[in-house]
């Protein structure tokens, strides 16, 4: 059963051209605390300039996919097996990558803990505390080919949640949202259609939809809403790996910008049509790049070698990160050192990656305290 399991997510890759199956988790968000301190400080600086002492931010809601989730997934998705999580918190954590992900720095850089996947919301009012992660890996704003909740089911869960008494006016108020959109409507839609014929305007569905969802959380009362631009879909190991991990498919960055474009245009203009400019980008695009360029002549803790490289690969093109026989041998192998490399998979970044591309995004962070 469970290898049935795993072998239909890892068809996913297969059938996904630009599919992303991402997750995330938990129990252990007290640790991803302690990744940052050199950046509180600058926090705090900051929080003092604009506000004085009085207005942090208390929570985080969190809705997308696998570069944002942190363990909504169902057990049965890869980031649920080794070797996912051997870094932090050392055993799968639903997390899709080594360790943490993007959500847990953002919360680190906020000064709260990670906030708790949806899926664990009863286990009690101190769950509340930090806000919600309701990602779900693989999901986009559209139904995608995974069993999950798609962005406006994410946000129902929210507005019910809201409903239902378990967040205040002044709770929301003092919020910020991540929305995360990596890819997997791309993916579903080239999968169905076998094509790119229809792709730009399909693109234009996605960003229309996406900014009808980011709207949607800031009119429920959230502070300031953070959305992600598309990452380098041509960088990603599933895209390079024609080229050895050499060279980024030209051709799908192209659509990846056309995405990013749109989406600019539009929460710029949804960000001047609301009195508190409650909108920010967050270019992962251009963080991922400089990430990928900048090995070369910076020195540091944050350089990849072969950048495009995953750590964590299928023995061949049928098997993926995570894959076991009908005997349970591993059919993967993994880098000596997960730190070295950016990518962990053939789509999600390691944790270091996922570190180098908040430390790339950290000046345009400040704008969530303006
Ligand atoms: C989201 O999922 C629900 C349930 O499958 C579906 O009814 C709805 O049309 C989807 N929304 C979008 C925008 O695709
Ligand atoms: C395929 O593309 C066309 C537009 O070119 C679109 O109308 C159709 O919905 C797509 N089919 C699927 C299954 O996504
Ligand atoms: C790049 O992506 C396009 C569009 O998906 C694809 O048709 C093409 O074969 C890819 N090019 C390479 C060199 O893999
Ligand atoms: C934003 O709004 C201001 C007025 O509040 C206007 O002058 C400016 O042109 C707008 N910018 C965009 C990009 O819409
Ligand atoms: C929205 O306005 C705020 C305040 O001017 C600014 O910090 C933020 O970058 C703007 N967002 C976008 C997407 O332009």
């Amino acid at each position: 059963m469970e290898i049935q399991m795993k072998q239909l997510s890892f068809l996913h890759y297969f059938f996904f051209f630009f599919a992303l199956i991402i997750t995330g988790n938990q129990l252990v968000q007290g640790s991803s605390n302690h990744h940052h301190h050199h950046s509180h400080h600058h926090h705090h600086r900051n929080l003092q300039q604009h506000h004085g002492n009085r207005i942090g931010v208390s929570k985080l809601f969190v809705f997308g996919d696998s570069y944002a989730d942190t363990g909504n997934n169902r057990r049965s998705a890869g980031s649920w097996s080794m070797p996912y999580g051997i870094t932090f918190p050392g055993k799968p954590s639903g997390r899709y990558s080594d360790g943490r992900v993007f959500t847990d720095y953002l919360a680190s850089y906020l000064r709260i803990k990670s906030p708790i996947p949806y899926k664990w919301r009863k286990i009690g009012k101190e769950a509340l505390r930090y806000g919600m992660n309701f990602a779900y890996g693989g999901t986009g704003v559209f139904n995608t080919h995974v069993p999950e909740p798609n962005m406006t089911t994410q946000i129902d869960f929210f507005q019910t949640l809201i409903q239902e008494g378990a967040y205040t006016k002044h709770d929301l108020s003092s919020s910020i949202a991540l929305v995360s959109i990596a890819g997997n409507d791309y993916g579903t839609y080239t999968g169905n259609n076998g094509t790119d014929e229809g792709l730009p305007a399909f693109i234009t569905s996605v960003t229309n939809q996406l900014v009808l969802d980011v709207k949607r959380i800031y009119d429920l009362g959230v502070r300031k809403v953070a959305v992600t631009a598309l990452q380098p879909l041509g960088c990603l190991p599933r895209s390079t790996v024609v080229s050895s991990f050499q060279n980024c498919n030209g051709t799908q960055n192209t659509a990846v910008n056309f995405h990013n474009q749109l989406l600019q245009d539009a929460v710029v203009k949804l960000n001047n049509s609301t009195k508190d400019s409650a909108f920010v980008i967050l270019d992962l695009y251009n963080a991922f790049m400089s990430v990928f360029n900048s090995q070369k002549d910076k020195a540091g803790s944050l350089k990849f070698q072969n950048p495009l490289t995953p750590c964590c690969l299928g023995i061949n093109n049928q098997y993926s990160c995570g894959s076991v026989d009908e005997h349970g041998v591993k059919k993967y192998g993994i880098c000596n050192d997960p730190k070295s490399t950016f990518f962990w998979d053939t789509v999600h970044p390691t944790q270091q990656g996922w570190l180098a591309v908040y430390s790339a995004l950290r000046g345009s962070l400040d704008q969530l305290y303006h």
